[in-house]
Protein backbone atom coordinates (compact mmCIF):
# COMPACT_ATOMS: atom_id res chain seq x y z
CA UNK A 1 0.00 0.00 0.00
CA UNK A 2 1.14 3.69 -0.85
CA UNK A 3 1.41 6.06 2.15
CA UNK A 4 -0.88 8.35 2.33
CA UNK A 5 -3.19 11.35 4.30
CA UNK A 6 -6.60 10.67 4.85
CA UNK A 7 -8.63 13.89 5.50
CA UNK A 8 -12.65 14.44 4.91
CA UNK A 9 -14.03 17.47 6.39
CA UNK A 10 -17.85 17.43 5.48
CA UNK A 11 -20.43 16.34 7.37
CA UNK A 12 -23.08 14.19 5.96
CA UNK A 13 -26.37 14.12 6.72
CA UNK A 14 -28.53 11.05 5.24
CA UNK A 15 -31.98 10.25 5.13
CA UNK A 16 -35.55 11.10 5.24
CA UNK A 17 -36.61 14.61 6.39
CA UNK A 18 -32.47 15.65 6.59
CA UNK A 19 -33.20 18.79 4.73
CA UNK A 20 -34.46 20.13 7.96
CA UNK A 21 -30.94 19.66 9.27
CA UNK A 22 -29.93 23.27 7.26
CA UNK A 23 -31.25 25.50 10.20
CA UNK A 24 -28.67 23.72 12.59
CA UNK A 25 -25.70 24.15 9.71
CA UNK A 26 -26.24 27.51 8.47
CA UNK A 27 -25.98 30.40 10.85
CA UNK A 28 -28.83 32.20 12.00
CA UNK A 29 -27.18 35.69 10.93
CA UNK A 30 -26.05 34.25 7.10
CA UNK A 31 -27.01 36.13 3.56
CA UNK A 32 -27.08 32.33 1.98
CA UNK A 33 -27.12 32.24 -2.08
CA UNK A 34 -29.25 29.28 -2.98
CA UNK A 35 -28.35 27.53 -6.08
CA UNK A 36 -29.99 25.07 -8.21
CA UNK A 37 -30.39 24.09 -12.03
CA UNK A 38 -33.17 23.87 -14.31
CA UNK A 39 -35.89 23.72 -12.18
CA UNK A 40 -36.58 19.70 -11.05
CA UNK A 41 -35.95 21.20 -7.55
CA UNK A 42 -38.58 23.78 -7.55
CA UNK A 43 -41.25 20.81 -8.92
CA UNK A 44 -40.27 17.72 -6.82
CA UNK A 45 -40.53 19.61 -3.16
CA UNK A 46 -37.02 20.01 -2.40
CA UNK A 47 -36.97 23.54 -2.78
CA UNK A 48 -40.06 24.01 -0.49
CA UNK A 49 -37.85 21.51 2.30
CA UNK A 50 -34.61 23.82 1.52
CA UNK A 51 -36.98 27.30 2.30
CA UNK A 52 -38.52 26.32 5.38
CA UNK A 53 -34.89 25.20 6.49
CA UNK A 54 -33.98 28.56 5.95
CA UNK A 55 -36.50 30.47 7.39
CA UNK A 56 -35.16 33.75 9.15
CA UNK A 57 -31.94 34.31 6.91
CA UNK A 58 -31.73 36.73 4.10
CA UNK A 59 -32.15 33.95 1.25
CA UNK A 60 -31.36 35.26 -2.24
CA UNK A 61 -31.82 32.74 -5.17
CA UNK A 62 -29.79 31.71 -8.09
CA UNK A 63 -31.39 29.53 -10.46
CA UNK A 64 -30.69 28.01 -14.11
CA UNK A 65 -27.12 26.16 -13.59
CA UNK A 66 -26.72 23.42 -16.96
CA UNK A 67 -25.44 20.02 -16.88
CA UNK A 68 -22.25 20.21 -17.55
CA UNK A 69 -22.38 23.84 -15.73
CA UNK A 70 -21.26 26.71 -17.29
CA UNK A 71 -18.06 28.74 -16.61
CA UNK A 72 -20.14 32.02 -18.14
CA UNK A 73 -23.23 31.21 -15.97
CA UNK A 74 -21.18 30.77 -12.47
CA UNK A 75 -19.01 34.35 -13.22
CA UNK A 76 -22.80 35.73 -13.04
CA UNK A 77 -23.81 33.70 -9.98
CA UNK A 78 -19.97 35.03 -8.45
CA UNK A 79 -20.83 38.99 -9.19
CA UNK A 80 -24.38 38.54 -7.74
CA UNK A 81 -22.49 36.77 -4.30
CA UNK A 82 -20.29 39.56 -4.46
CA UNK A 83 -23.00 42.72 -4.81
CA UNK A 84 -24.88 41.12 -1.95
CA UNK A 85 -22.25 40.36 0.45
CA UNK A 86 -23.30 37.00 0.68
CA UNK A 87 -21.55 34.28 3.45
CA UNK A 88 -23.12 31.06 2.32
CA UNK A 89 -23.77 29.26 -0.64
CA UNK A 90 -26.42 26.82 -0.92
CA UNK A 91 -26.33 24.47 -3.51
CA UNK A 92 -29.59 22.36 -4.16
CA UNK A 93 -29.24 20.32 -6.82
CA UNK A 94 -27.16 17.58 -9.17
CA UNK A 95 -23.44 17.12 -9.58
CA UNK A 96 -23.59 20.33 -11.66
CA UNK A 97 -25.15 22.46 -9.12
CA UNK A 98 -22.59 21.27 -7.16
CA UNK A 99 -19.74 22.01 -9.07
CA UNK A 100 -21.20 25.16 -9.99
CA UNK A 101 -21.58 26.39 -6.40
CA UNK A 102 -17.95 25.46 -5.41
CA UNK A 103 -16.35 27.15 -8.44
CA UNK A 104 -18.62 30.26 -7.56
CA UNK A 105 -17.40 30.03 -3.71
CA UNK A 106 -13.80 30.19 -4.92
CA UNK A 107 -14.39 32.92 -7.77
CA UNK A 108 -16.21 35.19 -5.54
CA UNK A 109 -13.51 35.59 -3.61
CA UNK A 110 -10.76 35.22 -6.53
CA UNK A 111 -8.70 38.47 -7.81
CA UNK A 112 -8.08 38.40 -11.39
CA UNK A 113 -9.26 36.36 -14.20
CA UNK A 114 -11.48 33.21 -12.76
CA UNK A 115 -10.78 31.04 -15.79
CA UNK A 116 -7.61 31.19 -14.41
CA UNK A 117 -9.04 28.87 -11.53
CA UNK A 118 -9.44 26.47 -13.82
CA UNK A 119 -6.44 26.85 -15.93
CA UNK A 120 -4.47 26.49 -12.71
CA UNK A 121 -6.95 23.08 -11.73
CA UNK A 122 -7.51 25.01 -8.38
CA UNK A 123 -4.14 25.27 -7.04
CA UNK A 124 -4.06 29.06 -7.00
CA UNK A 125 -7.63 29.10 -5.02
CA UNK A 126 -6.63 30.88 -1.08
CA UNK A 127 -10.42 31.06 -0.21
CA UNK A 128 -13.60 30.03 -0.81
CA UNK A 129 -17.14 31.65 1.06
CA UNK A 130 -18.36 28.46 2.71
CA UNK A 131 -20.55 26.02 0.99
CA UNK A 132 -23.34 23.23 1.95
CA UNK A 133 -25.16 20.95 -0.51
CA UNK A 134 -28.46 19.31 -0.87
CA UNK A 135 -27.77 16.24 -3.49
CA UNK A 136 -30.92 15.55 -5.48
CA UNK A 137 -28.74 13.35 -8.03
CA UNK A 138 -26.10 10.29 -6.82
CA UNK A 139 -23.91 10.53 -8.99
CA UNK A 140 -20.61 12.57 -8.70
CA UNK A 141 -19.75 12.44 -5.18
CA UNK A 142 -19.56 16.55 -5.15
CA UNK A 143 -21.41 16.61 -1.96
CA UNK A 144 -18.24 15.09 -0.57
CA UNK A 145 -15.01 15.84 -2.01
CA UNK A 146 -12.69 18.68 -3.42
CA UNK A 147 -13.71 18.53 -7.17
CA UNK A 148 -15.55 20.49 -9.68
CA UNK A 149 -15.79 20.15 -13.16
CA UNK A 150 -16.67 23.48 -15.36
CA UNK A 151 -17.10 24.19 -18.63
CA UNK A 152 -16.69 27.17 -20.94
CA UNK A 153 -19.08 26.98 -23.75
CA UNK A 154 -17.73 29.32 -25.59
CA UNK A 155 -14.44 27.67 -26.12
CA UNK A 156 -16.28 23.95 -25.55
CA UNK A 157 -13.14 23.88 -22.87
CA UNK A 158 -14.68 21.36 -20.00
CA UNK A 159 -11.99 21.24 -16.81
CA UNK A 160 -11.63 20.05 -13.51
CA UNK A 161 -10.78 21.91 -10.59
CA UNK A 162 -9.34 20.37 -6.56
CA UNK A 163 -9.34 22.89 -3.90
CA UNK A 164 -9.83 21.95 -0.27
CA UNK A 165 -11.41 25.12 0.43
CA UNK A 166 -14.52 24.17 -1.71
CA UNK A 167 -15.00 21.01 -0.28
CA UNK A 168 -19.02 21.66 1.34
CA UNK A 169 -19.01 21.98 4.95
CA UNK A 170 -22.17 19.65 5.21
CA UNK A 171 -24.40 17.90 2.51
CA UNK A 172 -27.72 16.19 3.01
CA UNK A 173 -28.28 13.15 1.17
CA UNK A 174 -32.46 12.34 0.89
CA UNK A 175 -32.53 9.42 -1.07
CA UNK A 176 -36.27 10.79 -1.66
CA UNK A 177 -35.32 13.73 -3.57
CA UNK A 178 -34.09 11.16 -5.92
CA UNK A 179 -37.61 9.51 -6.59
CA UNK A 180 -38.37 12.32 -9.20
CA UNK A 181 -34.99 11.63 -11.28
CA UNK A 182 -35.86 10.61 -15.22
CA UNK A 183 -34.63 6.86 -15.84
CA UNK A 184 -32.14 8.51 -18.01
CA UNK A 185 -30.42 10.56 -15.26
CA UNK A 186 -31.19 7.27 -13.09
CA UNK A 187 -28.51 5.56 -15.15
CA UNK A 188 -26.18 8.17 -15.55
CA UNK A 189 -25.78 8.04 -12.03
CA UNK A 190 -25.43 4.30 -11.53
CA UNK A 191 -22.46 4.81 -14.78
CA UNK A 192 -20.87 7.54 -12.96
CA UNK A 193 -20.52 5.93 -9.99
CA UNK A 194 -19.36 2.89 -11.11
CA UNK A 195 -17.06 3.82 -13.31
CA UNK A 196 -15.76 6.07 -9.80
CA UNK A 197 -15.09 3.12 -8.35
CA UNK A 198 -13.03 1.42 -11.42
CA UNK A 199 -11.28 4.54 -12.35
CA UNK A 200 -9.52 3.84 -8.61
CA UNK A 201 -9.42 -0.19 -8.69
CA UNK A 202 -8.93 -0.94 -12.34
CA UNK A 203 -4.95 -0.45 -12.42
CA UNK A 204 -2.09 -2.22 -10.80
CA UNK A 205 -2.30 -4.26 -7.19
CA UNK A 206 -0.06 -2.57 -4.48
CA UNK A 207 -1.01 -4.83 -2.02
CA UNK A 208 -3.96 -2.74 -0.69
CA UNK A 209 -6.85 -5.18 0.16
CA UNK A 210 -8.82 -3.34 2.21
CA UNK A 211 -9.36 -0.61 -0.65
CA UNK A 212 -9.82 -3.36 -3.18
CA UNK A 213 -12.65 -4.96 -0.86
CA UNK A 214 -14.31 -1.94 -0.35
CA UNK A 215 -14.31 -1.13 -3.98
CA UNK A 216 -15.57 -4.45 -5.23
CA UNK A 217 -18.28 -3.91 -2.35
CA UNK A 218 -19.52 -0.71 -3.56
CA UNK A 219 -19.42 -2.24 -7.18
CA UNK A 220 -21.44 -4.65 -6.42
CA UNK A 221 -23.83 -2.80 -4.84
CA UNK A 222 -24.17 -0.66 -7.68
CA UNK A 223 -24.61 -3.97 -10.01
CA UNK A 224 -27.40 -5.05 -7.97
CA UNK A 225 -29.35 -1.84 -7.26
CA UNK A 226 -29.10 -0.17 -10.14
CA UNK A 227 -31.00 -1.79 -12.68
CA UNK A 228 -33.95 -2.38 -9.50
CA UNK A 229 -33.68 1.89 -9.11
CA UNK A 230 -35.02 1.88 -12.99
CA UNK A 231 -37.79 -0.61 -12.49
CA UNK A 232 -38.92 1.15 -9.00
CA UNK A 233 -37.77 4.51 -8.68
CA UNK A 234 -39.47 5.06 -5.11
CA UNK A 235 -38.38 1.87 -3.38
CA UNK A 236 -36.16 3.61 -0.49
CA UNK A 237 -33.91 1.04 0.15
CA UNK A 238 -32.97 0.92 -3.28
CA UNK A 239 -32.46 4.50 -4.11
CA UNK A 240 -30.50 4.84 -0.59
CA UNK A 241 -27.91 2.55 -1.25
CA UNK A 242 -27.43 3.77 -4.28
CA UNK A 243 -26.99 7.30 -3.23
CA UNK A 244 -24.42 6.18 0.03
CA UNK A 245 -22.63 4.24 -2.72
CA UNK A 246 -22.21 7.13 -5.19
CA UNK A 247 -20.87 9.50 -2.42
CA UNK A 248 -18.50 6.80 -0.84
CA UNK A 249 -17.34 5.89 -4.84
CA UNK A 250 -15.59 9.33 -5.09
CA UNK A 251 -15.15 10.97 -1.43
CA UNK A 252 -11.46 10.72 -1.25
CA UNK A 253 -11.59 7.28 0.13
CA UNK A 254 -11.01 4.40 -2.04
CA UNK A 255 -8.22 6.38 -3.27
CA UNK A 256 -6.17 6.40 -0.50
CA UNK A 257 -2.83 4.20 -0.73
CA UNK A 258 -3.63 3.11 -4.35
CA UNK A 259 -2.95 4.44 -7.89
CA UNK A 260 -5.74 6.27 -9.61
CA UNK A 261 -6.29 6.39 -13.73
CA UNK A 262 -8.96 8.53 -14.85
CA UNK A 263 -8.09 8.52 -18.39
CA UNK A 264 -11.42 7.81 -19.47
CA UNK A 265 -13.05 10.65 -17.41
CA UNK A 266 -10.37 12.64 -18.57
CA UNK A 267 -11.20 11.35 -22.66
CA UNK A 268 -14.83 12.02 -21.36
CA UNK A 269 -14.63 15.42 -20.65
CA UNK A 270 -13.37 15.76 -24.29
CA UNK A 271 -15.96 14.49 -25.98
CA UNK A 272 -18.80 16.10 -23.44
CA UNK A 273 -16.97 19.69 -23.90
CA UNK A 274 -17.33 19.19 -28.07
CA UNK A 275 -20.13 17.28 -28.36
CA UNK A 276 -22.62 17.91 -25.24
CA UNK A 277 -22.54 13.96 -24.51
CA UNK A 278 -24.38 13.27 -20.56
CA UNK A 279 -21.05 12.33 -18.43
CA UNK A 280 -22.03 9.15 -17.91
CA UNK A 281 -22.38 8.45 -21.75
CA UNK A 282 -19.00 9.42 -22.51
CA UNK A 283 -17.77 7.10 -19.98
CA UNK A 284 -19.68 4.55 -20.99
CA UNK A 285 -17.94 5.12 -24.74
CA UNK A 286 -14.67 4.99 -23.26
CA UNK A 287 -14.37 2.49 -20.87
CA UNK A 288 -14.65 -0.94 -22.44
CA UNK A 289 -12.01 0.01 -25.38
CA UNK A 290 -9.47 1.79 -22.80
CA UNK A 291 -9.58 -1.76 -20.75
CA UNK A 292 -8.97 -3.55 -24.36
CA UNK A 293 -6.39 -1.24 -25.14
CA UNK A 294 -4.39 -1.51 -21.89
CA UNK A 295 -5.19 -5.10 -20.85
CA UNK A 296 -1.58 -6.02 -20.58
CA UNK A 297 -1.44 -3.25 -17.96
CA UNK A 298 -4.26 -3.82 -16.08
CA UNK A 299 -3.77 -7.40 -16.68
CA UNK A 300 -3.68 -8.48 -12.63
CA UNK A 301 -6.55 -6.10 -11.68
CA UNK A 302 -8.59 -7.42 -14.68
CA UNK A 303 -8.42 -10.38 -13.70
CA UNK A 304 -9.62 -9.82 -9.85
CA UNK A 305 -12.56 -8.11 -11.10
CA UNK A 306 -13.53 -10.33 -13.13
CA UNK A 307 -13.02 -13.17 -10.79
CA UNK A 308 -14.97 -10.98 -7.52
CA UNK A 309 -17.45 -8.77 -9.62
CA UNK A 310 -18.87 -11.00 -12.08
CA UNK A 311 -17.96 -14.31 -10.69
CA UNK A 312 -15.69 -15.27 -13.83
CA UNK A 313 -13.51 -18.19 -12.85
CA UNK A 314 -13.27 -20.32 -16.10
CA UNK A 315 -11.78 -19.95 -19.06
CA UNK A 316 -8.19 -18.60 -20.03
CA UNK A 317 -6.81 -15.47 -19.34
CA UNK A 318 -7.45 -13.80 -21.89
CA UNK A 319 -11.25 -15.34 -22.40
CA UNK A 320 -11.79 -14.22 -18.45
CA UNK A 321 -10.80 -10.84 -19.54
CA UNK A 322 -12.43 -10.31 -22.49
CA UNK A 323 -15.76 -11.50 -20.46
CA UNK A 324 -15.49 -9.02 -17.78
CA UNK A 325 -15.10 -6.04 -20.76
CA UNK A 326 -18.12 -7.24 -22.13
CA UNK A 327 -19.88 -7.97 -18.87
CA UNK A 328 -19.10 -4.47 -17.94
CA UNK A 329 -20.11 -3.23 -21.21
CA UNK A 330 -23.90 -5.13 -21.48
CA UNK A 331 -24.38 -3.61 -17.42
CA UNK A 332 -24.12 -0.45 -18.97
CA UNK A 333 -26.08 -1.12 -21.93
CA UNK A 334 -28.87 -2.65 -19.21
CA UNK A 335 -28.88 0.62 -17.53
CA UNK A 336 -29.80 2.04 -21.17
CA UNK A 337 -26.39 4.23 -21.68
CA UNK A 338 -25.47 3.00 -24.83
CA UNK A 339 -21.57 2.46 -25.52
CA UNK A 340 -20.54 3.24 -29.06
CA UNK A 341 -19.81 6.85 -30.62
CA UNK A 342 -22.13 5.96 -33.28
CA UNK A 343 -24.60 5.30 -30.73
CA UNK A 344 -24.53 9.20 -30.14
CA UNK A 345 -24.17 10.29 -33.89
CA UNK A 346 -20.43 10.28 -33.75
CA UNK A 347 -17.86 9.22 -36.19
CA UNK A 348 -14.13 8.97 -36.67
CA UNK A 349 -14.04 12.78 -37.57
CA UNK A 350 -14.26 13.88 -33.89
CA UNK A 351 -11.02 11.57 -33.33
CA UNK A 352 -8.69 14.26 -33.95
CA UNK A 353 -10.42 16.79 -32.54
CA UNK A 354 -10.56 15.00 -28.95
CA UNK A 355 -7.07 14.61 -29.56
CA UNK A 356 -5.63 18.29 -29.97
CA UNK A 357 -7.85 19.31 -26.97
CA UNK A 358 -6.38 16.55 -25.17
CA UNK A 359 -2.91 17.97 -25.97
CA UNK A 360 -4.36 21.58 -24.80
CA UNK A 361 -5.39 20.70 -21.46
CA UNK A 362 -2.95 18.05 -20.31
CA UNK A 363 0.82 18.38 -20.50
CA UNK A 364 1.53 15.11 -19.17
CA UNK A 365 0.22 12.21 -20.63
CA UNK A 366 -2.95 9.93 -18.56
CA UNK A 367 -3.58 6.99 -16.96
CA UNK A 368 -2.00 4.65 -13.93
CA UNK A 369 1.70 4.68 -15.54
CA UNK A 370 1.30 8.11 -17.57
CA UNK A 371 1.06 6.70 -20.76
CA UNK A 372 -2.27 7.46 -22.52
CA UNK A 373 -0.80 10.02 -24.74
CA UNK A 374 -3.35 11.95 -27.63
CA UNK A 375 -2.06 9.25 -29.86
CA UNK A 376 -2.99 6.36 -27.31
CA UNK A 377 -6.65 8.34 -27.30
CA UNK A 378 -7.12 8.40 -30.34
CA UNK A 379 -6.65 4.56 -30.55
CA UNK A 380 -9.55 3.66 -27.30
CA UNK A 381 -11.66 6.23 -29.75
CA UNK A 382 -10.85 4.19 -33.12
CA UNK A 383 -12.44 0.98 -31.03
CA UNK A 384 -15.30 2.88 -30.17
CA UNK A 385 -16.63 3.95 -32.73
O1 LIG B 1 -31.19 21.12 -13.75
P1 LIG B 1 -32.29 20.41 -13.08
O2 LIG B 1 -33.64 20.90 -13.46
O3 LIG B 1 -32.11 20.32 -11.59
O4 LIG B 1 -32.30 18.90 -13.65
C1 LIG B 1 -31.19 18.04 -13.56
C2 LIG B 1 -30.42 17.92 -14.86
O5 LIG B 1 -31.24 18.17 -15.96
C3 LIG B 1 -31.71 16.64 -13.37
N1 LIG B 1 -31.95 16.30 -11.96
C4 LIG B 1 -31.08 16.33 -10.93
N2 LIG B 1 -31.67 15.87 -9.81
C5 LIG B 1 -32.96 15.58 -10.14
C6 LIG B 1 -33.14 15.85 -11.50
N3 LIG B 1 -34.32 15.67 -12.12
C7 LIG B 1 -35.33 15.20 -11.38
N4 LIG B 1 -35.22 14.87 -10.08
C8 LIG B 1 -34.05 15.05 -9.42
N5 LIG B 1 -33.93 14.68 -8.13
O6 LIG B 1 -30.68 15.80 -13.87
C9 LIG B 1 -30.01 16.47 -14.92
C10 LIG B 1 -28.53 16.25 -14.80
O7 LIG B 1 -28.05 16.85 -13.63
P2 LIG B 1 -26.48 17.03 -13.40
O8 LIG B 1 -26.30 17.74 -12.11
O9 LIG B 1 -25.85 17.62 -14.60
O10 LIG B 1 -25.98 15.52 -13.29
P3 LIG B 1 -24.80 14.86 -12.49
O11 LIG B 1 -25.08 14.82 -11.04
O12 LIG B 1 -24.55 13.59 -13.18
O13 LIG B 1 -23.56 15.85 -12.68
C11 LIG B 1 -22.80 15.85 -13.85
C12 LIG B 1 -21.68 16.86 -13.75
O14 LIG B 1 -20.78 16.53 -12.68
C13 LIG B 1 -19.44 16.43 -13.18
C14 LIG B 1 -19.68 16.00 -14.62
O15 LIG B 1 -18.55 16.20 -15.41
C15 LIG B 1 -20.83 16.88 -15.01
O16 LIG B 1 -20.40 18.18 -15.32
N6 LIG B 1 -18.65 15.53 -12.35
C16 LIG B 1 -18.27 15.98 -11.14
C17 LIG B 1 -17.43 15.25 -10.32
C18 LIG B 1 -16.99 15.74 -9.00
N7 LIG B 1 -17.38 16.93 -8.58
O17 LIG B 1 -16.25 15.06 -8.29
C19 LIG B 1 -16.90 13.95 -10.72
C20 LIG B 1 -17.59 13.36 -11.89
O18 LIG B 1 -16.70 12.46 -12.52
C21 LIG B 1 -18.08 14.32 -12.90
O19 LIG B 1 -17.04 14.71 -13.76
ZN1 LIG C 1 -17.58 10.81 -13.29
Amino acid sequence: MQSFTYWNTTRIHFGKGQIARIAEEVPADARVLVTYGGGSVLRNGVMDQVRAALAGRTVIEFGGIEANPHFETLVKAAELARAEKVDFLLAVGGGSVADGTKFVAAAALFEGDPWDILVERGTNVRAALPVGCVITLPATGSEMNRNAVITRASTQDKLPMNSVHVMPRFSVLDPETTFSLPPRQTANGVVDSFMHVLEQYLTYPVGAKVQDRFAEGLLLTILEEGPKALGEPANYEVRANLMWAATLALNDLLSRGVPGDWATHRIGHELTGLYGLDHAATLAVVLPSLLKVKRAQKREKLLQYAERVFGITTGSEDERIDAAIERTRAFFEAMGVRTRLADYGLDAKVIPEVAEKLRQHWQVPLGEHRDVTPEVASEILELAL
